[in-house]
């Protein structure tokens, strides 16, 4: 299966993000990922579907929407409408989780459900078939920059093994505290795409950086 690098533009110079998304993608990055937070479901405040369409304008790249907001169904159709490929909300505030991915699905992106840290796989029991990816959280959404929660391994694990239990074919994300020198031990759990944002945003090279992500990811 696939092996992505999506670099979440929340640790870019938002000053120059135009720039900064040129030189993610001449560098090699597979996806964007754009974390919109509303100050209510998280304690931050990002950006919304204006921006999104103003990076549409400059980007091939597909676009990985991730809504850490508490009230996601109203908001469903201007991140599509603007330009986002991959679209996924937290289980933790969908009532109509089944109602809310098909609505994904029928305005044509594809449709990720992510877990917090303490949200346990089981809470997808019933819906992974609906879904074309999970994003695990792997800190606490809200802020870039904080460390890998290890029971992240464990969780991707529960993932990797139902998926191949039950021949299903969603994708595996994993976001937060993602670097050049832990890339390799997720990647081994079954991980497709992999979101970097200060790993790549805070270093020298977004190249190298990218490349050695890539490098270090098993096949
Ligand atoms: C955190 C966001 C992440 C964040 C990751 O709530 O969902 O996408 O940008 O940042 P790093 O890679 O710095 O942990
Ligand atoms: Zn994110």
């Amino acid at each position: 299966m696939s092996k992505l690098i999506a670099a979440s533009i929340l640790s870019a110079d938002f000053t120059r993000l135009g720039e900064e998304i040129k030189n993610v993608e001449d560098a090699g990055a597979d996806i964007i990922h754009f974390d919109v937070m509303d100050g209510h479901f998280v304690p931050n405040l990002t950006v919304g579907p204006m921006v999104l369409r103003a990076v549409r304008n400059i980007t091939q790249l597909p676009i990985d929407a991730h809504l850490m907001v508490a009230n996601p169904d109203h908001v469903l159709e201007d991140y599509i409408s603007a330009g986002a490929n991959y679209l996924s909300v937290h289980v933790e505030v969908c009532h109509h989780l089944h109602r809310t991915l098909q609505k994904i699905k029928q305005l044509g992106a594809k449709a990720g459900v992510a877990l917090n840290p303490h949200t346990p796989v089981s809470a997808l029991a019933y819906i992974l078939e609906e879904v074309d990816f999970v994003l695990v959280m792997t800190v606490n959404p809200g802020f870039g920059g904080q460390s890998f929660i290890p029971a992240a391994f464990k969780k991707v694990s529960e993932l990797k093994e139902i998926r191949q239990k039950h021949q299903m074919k969603f994708l595996i994300e994993v976001d937060g505290g993602i670097k050049v020198d832990n890339i390799a031990q997720i990647s081994q759990a079954g991980v497709n795409i992999f979101v970097a944002g200060s790993a790549i945003f805070n270093s020298q090279d977004y190249f190298q950086t990218i490349q050695d992500m890539k490098k270090n990811c098993i096949k």
